[in-house]
């Protein structure tokens, strides 16, 4: 397996983003020459994923995905969340006729899962461009923690700040496994195309990320919101909103973000403003 290159791993921002929102996306960063190749190996049929549990580094010999998969940037992103050579669950290409008449429901893939720490990864890879008619994968930001049963949500539509994936050909969206998506409707003459694969890790979560930039001395922010806000201060990207949340401070999601972060980053005094160092003040247990 060749070494990773650490100017291609996420930053402590980046994996905050991805804590807070469920997901983050690059677009246009495969080229078009992986782009066409994955396509023809689409239409031929020929992408071949392997049984669950195989590493990732074994996985798609031979083929356009591993080009794209071992392209330094997604190298880079799939270390820092799953690490260095995560176990391959599933893969799919989801294809969207022209002219659809009809849109996948809300859902959230496969949480069959008890697991609250640790987490997969699903990389979805859009080959061509897609604009708003043509549909894209429709995610939820924010909505990884609240785990619900595969279609149980299918019943809810145009959820307020949901995001339609519009983008340039070769673009990313690495998401939780936890997080509320669809595929929209094809409004288009012409086919969809989106490949997803499925990762789970093989090692626990924890910095594997470029912490460089990780700040240790979150004391001195703990009264951040009384002060001037820094957008880029890990505890404020922590703290962001989402439109759907309850009212005015989205509280559990807040404390649920900081949960993660004290397993991703392994210190336990973490936290948000005091919001989950108050919940463990359970003098009954002393
Ligand atoms: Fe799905």
């Amino acid at each position: 397996m060749k070494t990773i290159d650490r100017n291609y791993l996420l930053d402590s921002r980046q994996m905050a983003h991805f804590v807070a929102d469920g997901y983050l996306r690059f677009d246009g960063l495969v080229p078009d020459e992986i782009n066409q190749a994955v396509m023809a190996e689409i239409d031929a049929g020929t992408i071949k994923g392997a049984p669950a549990g195989t590493p990732l580094s074994q996985c798609y010999t031979g083929s356009a995905i591993k080009q794209m998969l071992d392209m330094p940037e997604i190298r880079g992103m799939i270390h820092s969340l799953v690490g260095a050579d995560p176990l391959f669950d599933h893969d799919a290409v989801h294809v969207r006729e022209p002219l659809e008449g009809k849109a996948q429901g809300l859902h959230a893939d496969s949480i069959i899962d008890t697991r609250w720490e640790d987490f997969d990864i699903q990389i979805m890879y859009f080959p061509h461009e897609v604009p708003l008619e043509m549909g894209g994968t429709l995610v939820l930001p924010g909505s990884h923690f609240r785990r619900v049963n595969e279609m149980d949500i299918a019943g809810y539509q145009n959820m307020v700040g949901q995001l339609p994936m519009v983008c340039p050909a070769g673009s990313i969206l690495i998401l939780h496994h936890g997080i509320w998506h669809c595929g929209r409707q094809n409004k288009t003459d012409q086919r969809r195309y989106m490949f997803k694969v499925r990762l789970n890790p093989a090692e626990p979560q924890q910095r594997l990320w470029n912490t460089d930039d990780l700040e240790e001395d979150y004391a001195a922010h703990r009264e951040i919101f009384a002060g001037p806000v820094d957008p880029n201060d890990i505890q404020v990207i922590l703290a962001k909103q989402q439109p759907w949340l309850e009212y005015a401070t989205g509280r559990l999601e807040i404390v649920n973000r900081v949960r993660m972060w004290r397993y991703l980053t392994g210190d336990d005094n973490f936290d948000v403003h005091y919001w989950l160092t108050r919940l463990e003040n359970r003098p009954s247990r002393n």
